[in-house]
């Protein structure tokens, strides 16, 4: 089939190489020239394992191009998918403008019947607002007559495991009011899951555009959850890795999404649950788990500052290694990531931070600026600090080399954000240990 990908970011990239692996024809626009003219270059301007090598193959073997001009991606091909952000507007509810802007750009320049696909995460009734945004822009070119029809289709790839759940999806999910484009996006994503078997939902669009946030909702809720009671096992003396064990070995519960850490973070559940909460007190339904769980990531963040700032007598003394600055590990994205919620309380309170991150240095540096020092090595940032703290739990640091983080180190004390470690083993070696909910 003949695709477009207006947005070619985390989630565009991914969908747009993934599609041209099983032989679509496919056009990547984006309306950053610097990303366009990387990607150009044979360079990625994202990290995400495997994409590279996925884009480079798709693009040898020309299924696969870039493009800042929208309206070339539109005029050849039948299947124009929106993946542009969606991100958090002051109110809290999803900003919808960047999605509404590229329905007008498609309105603008199509001629000819097109299936305009909503991959962006968007709150129920944004179809019908994309509908009208190319109407408009259709009526006003005399071009009323001009059928297309507009699906959602929410994508629920990881950062980090994003082109192994694009290739083998649990499910997909097509919302449509209309026969003929179900049948055309089941024939896009059937050699996704003839395999596993897995399932193409066809629903109606405002189903399929809120099943997004019910999933994400769900999961941060579950996250804070097992957050809130790691405090309790703080102070109740518990440790919260049994706890979650003898929970989560409940197959009706499960032990995914049940670690205790500094909070959730990333480029989707903190905007996402956001934007439920705002949806649902428009329709002046409150949703108070989700209320809920958002208040408790708040607060989960600040706790797992206050332990490493508590705990020393004059914390603009200290300075503090931090491993980790990516929301989770194998990505390059700070978007919300605890870490600079972590860093900033740290700051606030004097202290100097000497950060190391496999993969995020540099987009937290957009952020952070030169607050804060950092290094090359996970090594550099511990030598002369008064105490480590783990954030992202990269696989790198799950098992370092303890004595040469004591001898680097000038205060012997690590705070495991993660729970990466054994407390016993740790406190073996002469440190002195914090993690999450380890009583
Ligand atoms: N990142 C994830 O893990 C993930 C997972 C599932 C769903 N989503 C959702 O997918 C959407 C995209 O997320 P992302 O992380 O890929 O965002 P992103 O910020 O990485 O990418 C968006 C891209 O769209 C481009 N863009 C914006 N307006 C444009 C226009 N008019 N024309 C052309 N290009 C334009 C931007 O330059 C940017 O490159 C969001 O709604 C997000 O919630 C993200």
């Amino acid at each position: 089939m003949k695709i477009c990908m207006i947005g070619s970011g985390y989630v565009g990239l991914v969908t747009g190489a993934c599609l041209a692996e099983m032989g679509n024809d496919v056009i990547c626009v984006d309306e950053d020239a610097a990303k366009i003219a990387l990607l150009e270059q044979g360079e990625v301007p994202i990290y995400e394992p495997g994409l590279r090598e996925l884009i480079a193959r798709n693009r040898d073997e020309k299924r696969l191009r870039f493009t800042l001009d929208l309206a070339d991606g539109v005029k050849n091909s039948l299947l124009c998918f929106i993946c542009v952000g969606t991100p958090q507007d002051k109110d809290g509810s999803a900003d919808l403008s960047y999605v509404l802007r590229v329905a007008g750009q498609i309105g603008e320049c199509m001629d000819d019947y097109k299936i305009i696909v909503d991959k962006s995460t968007v709150p129920v009734g944004t179809a019908e607002k994309v509908r009208d945004a190319i109407r408009g822009r259709l009526d006003a070119r005399g071009l009323s007559g001009l059928e297309f029809d507009v699906v959602s289709n929410p994508e629920f790839l990881k950062e980090g495991n994003a082109i192994q759940d694009f290739m083998r999806p649990e499910r997909v999910i097509v919302g449509t009011d209309n026969v003929r484009t179900a049948t055309i996006l089941k024939e896009l994503y059937n050699p996704f899951v003839r395999t596993s078997n897995n399932p193409i939902l066809v629903m109606d669009i405002r189903s399929a555009e809120l099943s997004k946030y019910a999933s994400n909702a769900f999961l941060a809720t579950k996250v804070s959850f097992i957050n809130e009671l790691a405090i309790l096992c703080d102070k109740l003396g518990a440790d919260i890795s049994h706890v979650r064990e003898g929970m989560g070995t409940d197959e009706r519960i499960g032990p995914r999404f049940l670690l205790a850490g500094p909070g959730f973070g990333g480029s989707c559940f903190p905007k996402d649950v956001q934007a439920l909460i705002a949806t649902s007190r428009a329709c002046d339904h409150t949703l108070e788990i989700c209320e809920a769980a958002w208040k408790a990531n708040q607060r989960q963040m600040r706790y797992f500052a206050q332990k490493i700032i508590g705990f020393y007598e004059d914390p603009r003394k200290a300075t503090i290694a931090v491993w980790g600055l990516t929301f989770k590990p194998k990505t390059d994205d700070v978007r919300e990531s605890p870490a600079l919620y972590v860093i900033e309380d740290l700051l606030s309170h004097g202290m100097q931070v000497r950060a190391f991150d496999p993969k995020g240095i540099e987009n937290a540096r957009k952020v952070l600026g030169d607050r804060i020092t950092y290094t090359q090595d996970a090594y550099d940032a511990v030598a002369g600090a008064d105490g480590l703290a783990i954030i992202t739990e990269w696989n790198m640091f799950k098992s370092p080399d303890m004595d040469r983080i004591k001898a680097l180190l000038k205060t012997p004390v690590i705070f495991d954000g993660r729970n990466l470690f054994n407390p016993e083993e740790v406190r073996d070696h002469g440190f002195t240990y914090f993690g999450i909910g380890r009583g």
